[in-house]
């Protein structure tokens, strides 16, 4: 059966439709941009992001007896720190462990701290602990890291912290802490090492 072919008027895109297209397009490449300025500015600012990190510590005391109980004392002092040069950050909900060899010693916390644009708060926490309970094995790590003349404690934990964008936003953000606090048993010297919660 043969086809009918018609040929009628061309039909032509409205000026209007052209219109509207290239506006949107506009709005579209607009939006990517504002988008990648984000997130090129998020990368920027990211490595300054609040942090917590061990600015000094010191151990006054170690001292274990015959019947494996060890008594210390040992002050660390933990840097909240905001290098963010326009926003306040808050930190909250401090809470880091110290353990030696797998016992835990002592619960260094804060609760909410203020910390302004290009500041950093210090909290410095004395741990006094006696009679710690030590097993054969433990007895023996202390007297080796007496000999050696390095004795490590482990100090592992988070924090909150939040940077106020305006009068209604906010940036949270989740830091983790989880390093060894070395000391020289001899004087109790702290041996600085990289104890922070910065990802970088
Ligand atoms: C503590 O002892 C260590 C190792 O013996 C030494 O390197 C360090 O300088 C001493 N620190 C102080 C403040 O005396």
């Amino acid at each position: 059966m043969p086809r009918t072919l018609r040929h009628g008027p061309q039909r032509r895109t409205h000026p209007l439709v052209w219109f509207l297209a290239v506006i949107c397009t506009i709005i579209a490449v607009a939006i990517i941009i504002a988008g990648m300025v984000v997130f090129v500015g998020y990368l920027v600012i990211h490595p300054r992001v609040p942090f917590i990190s061990v600015a000094n510590a010191h151990l006054h005391l170690l001292d274990n007896d015959l019947a494996g109980l060890l008594q210390t004392q040992i002050s660390v002092t933990v840097r909240a720190e905001n290098d963010n040069q326009k926003a306040d950050a808050t930190f909250s909900d401090i809470r880091l462990t110290l353990s030696f060899q797998g016992i835990k010693i002592a619960y260094l916390v804060a609760g909410q701290i203020e910390v302004s644009k290009k500041k950093s708060m210090d909290l410095n926490y004395v741990v006094q602990s006696s009679s710690i309970p030590l097993n054969p094995d433990q007895m023996d790590e202390v007297d080796f890291s007496r000999k050696r003349n390095v004795i490590s404690f482990e100090l592992k934990g988070s924090a909150r912290a939040m940077w106020r964008v305006g009068p209604l936003g906010s940036v949270k953000f989740w830091n983790h802490l989880n390093c060894m606090l070395k000391f020289h048993p001899s004087n109790g010297t702290y041996i600085h090492s990289r104890c922070s919660s910065k990802s970088k």
